[in-house]
């Protein structure tokens, strides 16, 4: 079956299952994994903060972000649409105490001008903002550049607020973007992104800032039920995704922009066409129902998801090739 519905359904290569076997473990609630050591180090490296953790999820990597950057009560100001906010059962509110100030706006994304904007006053009525959520890439794919990125961070910090940077697929806006990490990483406090995603490992995302950030958002991991034990073999194949799977997403970005211009000769509606990434959204024709479609794909071994707000979404990731591709094409072909 070729699966379409997200970057997370890849399945760890042979190459990769064999370097998580080798893996030397040991117990990482005693910091003793020299795997998992191994693994922050080279992250805290490409990424120049202090120090790195590695943590079971995208979610718990930003939620201990969160508890990590606020006390009790502050704003934490992001967009409306970042994943934090949409994504992650609003856990801010529960884990951190802390109030979502939500920015709505046009271009789908937090600005500087959106900074100054929803500032507010200094007031003892409103919750006081003492961080902001920025996201690269975005949910529908888009690629932020570090000029954006940089202006956001710079306003953010003259208020004196912390960043945190979602970075799900930060790897993905570096190879589509032709822009360095640090370039697009900047001064954020703090990162997130998934090993899990494009990068094709079954498990894992990285959280990094200073060395006293770390340890505090150790400490809430462990708190959270995140501290794993002999992870090393977990973390040996976040270090093979990293040392192997980067350069190669430039191939699912290729393959996007194809099935993009597939989908445009077929006649189907794509979304500002192909957004700079893996994932392509579009809408059936109008007489096409979407449960019967999904379930024909089936047929052609294609797994689609369900639609968001009536779009359907395509990802391409490590386990879809040129064959998957074509298997579309027929899909589609055979629906005309
Ligand atoms: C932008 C973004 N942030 C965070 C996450 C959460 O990652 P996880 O599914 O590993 O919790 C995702 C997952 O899709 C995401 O797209």
């Amino acid at each position: 079956m070729f699966d379409f519905r997200s970057d997370t359904v890849t399945r760890p290569t042979k190459a990769m299952k064999e370097a998580m076997m080798n893996a030397e473990v040991g117990d990482d609630v005693y910091e003793d994994d020299p795997t998992i050591k191994a693994l922050e180090l080279y992250v805290a490296q490409i990424t120049g903060f202090e120090a790195s953790l590695f943590v079971l999820s995208g979610t718990m990597g930003n939620q201990l972000a969160v508890m990590s950057h606020t006390q009790k009560g502050e704003a934490v100001l992001m967009h409306a649409n970042v994943h934090v906010n949409q994504y992650e059962v609003g856990a801010i509110g529960l884990l951190s105490s802390a109030y979502p100030k939500l920015v709505y706006n046009e271009t789908g994304y937090l600005s500087a001008s959106d900074i100054i904007k929803y500032k507010g006053v200094d007031n003892i009525h409103f919750p006081k903002v003492s961080m902001v959520i920025v996201e690269n890439a975005l949910g529908d794919g888009r690629c932020l550049n570090s000029d954006i990125m940089n202006q956001t961070i710079q306003q953010a910090h003259d208020f004196g607020y912390k960043v945190h940077m979602d970075g799900a697929r930060l790897f993905n806006a570096h190879i589509a973007n032709q822009e360095s990490l640090s370039s697009l990483i900047g001064n954020a406090d703090s990162l997130m992104f998934c090993l899990s995603k494009g990068l094709g490992a079954p498990v894992g995302s990285m959280l990094c800032g200073s060395k006293a950030f770390i340890a505090q958002a150790r400490r809430y991991r462990k708190m959270l039920g995140g501290g794993i034990r002999q992870g090393g073999i977990l973390a040996a194949a976040g270090i093979y995704a990293l040392t192997h799977h980067v350069d190669r997403l430039k191939e699912d970005h290729e393959r996007a922009a194809q099935i993009t211009k597939m989908l445009q000769d077929f006649k189907y509606e794509v979304k500002v066409n192909h957004r700079d990434i893996n994932m392509v959204f579009f809408k059936l024709r109008h007489n096409q129902s979407e449960s019967d479609w999904i379930k024909r794909a089936l047929d052609f071994d294609l797994i689609f998801g369900p639609s968001t707000h009536g779009w359907l979404r395509l990802v391409t990731h490590l386990d879809i090739n040129d064959e998957a591709v074509m298997r579309l094409h027929q899909f589609l072909q055979s629906q005309k």
